[in-house]
């Protein structure tokens, strides 16, 4: 049987059509770090309502561009500050490392995030031997997460 690399595999559907299941490429992702977070929604809403500062100095404008036209930015913004979090976590860093809007969630179209790492977070993560990230969020209507990879 042929066994192909994952970041190429190809399952096939119950349709029986092609669907390729990883879109990352083989050399330039190699995974050497990785984090997780999950952050509960009422109360990340409630803090955001408490410092009316906070939403400018936790997100990035271009985070900011895509929920602020959402009738509920919350879980969004949740999820995005889920994604900081977890690049902390597959950096081995902690809070205060970098500033929250080095890490931006990027929205592409389709609606896949991908992320922008600047300033001491990309320092950091070049020091580190990062040269790709690979991100994935989620949210109900009480709890936000992300998951990051971090790759060389
Ligand atoms: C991907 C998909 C199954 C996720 O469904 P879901 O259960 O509602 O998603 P969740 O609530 O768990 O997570 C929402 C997050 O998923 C992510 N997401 C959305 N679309 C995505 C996609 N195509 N690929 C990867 N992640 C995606 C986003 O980060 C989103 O958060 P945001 O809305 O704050 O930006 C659904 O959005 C979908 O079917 N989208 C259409 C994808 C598509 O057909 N794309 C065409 C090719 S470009």
């Amino acid at each position: 049987m042929e066994v192909r690399p994952a970041a190429l595999r190809v399952d096939v559907n119950p349709t029986g059509a092609d669907q390729v299941t990883q879109r990352a490429p083989v050399s330039g992702f190699a995974p050497i770090g990785v984090g997780i977070d999950m952050v509960d929604i009422e109360r990340f809403g409630a803090l955001l309502k408490r410092r009316g500062s906070a939403k400018r100095r936790l997100f990035a404008p271009e985070e900011l561009a895509y929920t602020d036209t959402l009738a509920n930015p919350v879980p969004s913004l949740a999820a995005r500050f889920a994604a900081k979090e977890a690049v902390m976590k597959a950096l081995g860093v902690g809070l205060g490392s970098f500033d929250w809007g080095d890490v931006a969630v990027w929205r592409n179209p389709g609606g896949a995030p991908s992320l922008i790492v600047r300033g001491r977070a990309a320092e950091l993560a070049d020091g580190a031997g990062v040269a790709n990230w690979l991100v994935s969020l989620t949210h109900t209507d009480s709890i936000a997460a992300a998951t990051v990879v971090a790759c060389a």
